[in-house]
């Protein structure tokens, strides 16, 4: 599932010693974020722009497991992460941090990292937490959107996504150019099996669940960062950059990459 651009994730996606092309934009300090949200509030979307905008790599956990159902043999274990996944529960804490252990070279990219779908939980927080004091590397912010649920049924129903190179559509909101058909590597625009109607319930009850927890932890020693997820992507975008500079002044933080 490895992407034919300029931000192949490669190490990411496989884990081991598998290399990536990535190639960090100079900024004077690598961004080192997280995005946190209900399933369908626009965590990926704004990622993909968080990443243009600051130079950083997307690292989605989602993503990992979307790629791992191509595979022809998935291992037991990660067979039985994917019937979760369709079901919309949350993958094993215990499977979730070991993946995220194997890929503990991203955390140090010298492009710094952009951390969507992980956390979930306190106990992978504290896991990351711990990763990242061993690696001496500092958390600039975690980002969290909030949405009225209405709206993120609404995102979630019309979302397409491709199935070659997990590019993200909506049918009203960001068609692609032909109906059905990737504007990035002409794959084919497929609805995800966890955005059924069932699966999506399963999953706004399991955030709900896990969410107060976690953005109680982050709030706690004040790297918590709220941004309303209403409006366009790109107004969602300038209220992130806007948050994040205000946090810290240009050139310390990501200074935007033009
Ligand atoms: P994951 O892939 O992380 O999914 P998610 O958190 O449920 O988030 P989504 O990808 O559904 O939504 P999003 O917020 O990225 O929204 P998007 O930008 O696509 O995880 C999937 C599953 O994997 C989990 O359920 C779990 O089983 C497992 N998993 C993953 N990580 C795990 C972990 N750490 N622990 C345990 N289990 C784990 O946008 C949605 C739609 O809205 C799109 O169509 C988009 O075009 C549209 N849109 C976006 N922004 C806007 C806007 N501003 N205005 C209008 N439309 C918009």
């Amino acid at each position: 599932m490895m992407m034919d651009n300029p931000r192949d994730r490669a190490h990411w996606f496989q884990g081991g010693d598998a290399r990536c092309d990535f190639t960090p934009a100079l900024v004077d300090r690598p961004c080192q974020l997280i995005l946190l949200g209900p399933p369908g509030v626009g965590k990926g979307t704004q990622a993909e722009l968080l990443c243009e905008a600051l130079g950083t790599c997307h690292l989605s956990t989602g993503d990992i497991f979307r790629a791992a159902q191509g595979q022809s043999e998935p291992s037991p274990v990660l067979q039985t992460a994917l019937e979760a996944m369709g079901r919309g529960e949350l993958v094993s804490d215990r499977l979730v941090i070991e993946m995220i252990q194997e890929r503990s070279g991203c955390l140090r990219c010298q492009g710094g990292f952009l951390l969507d779908g992980f956390p979930r939980t306190v106990a992978q927080a504290e896991a990351l937490d711990a990763m990242l004091a061993q690696q001496g590397v500092i958390l600039d912010a975690v980002l969290s959107y909030e949405l009225p649920a209405e709206e993120i049924v609404d995102r979630l129903s019309g979302r397409r996504v491709c199935a070659r190179c997990q590019m993200v559509y909506h049918v009203a909101t960001r068609p692609s150019r032909v109906d059905g058909v990737c504007d990035q590597c002409a794959g084919r625009l497929i609805q995800r099996e966890d955005d059924r109607p069932a699966a999506i319930q399963v999953r706004m009850r399991a955030c709900e669940e896990s969410t107060q927890p976690l953005t109680d932890y982050y709030e706690r020693d004040g790297r918590l960062l709220r941004v309303p997820a209403t409006g366009t992507p790109e107004e969602v975008l300038e209220r992130s950059l806007e948050g994040l500079h205000a946090r810290a002044p240009m050139g310390q933080t990501g200074s935007p990459v033009t």
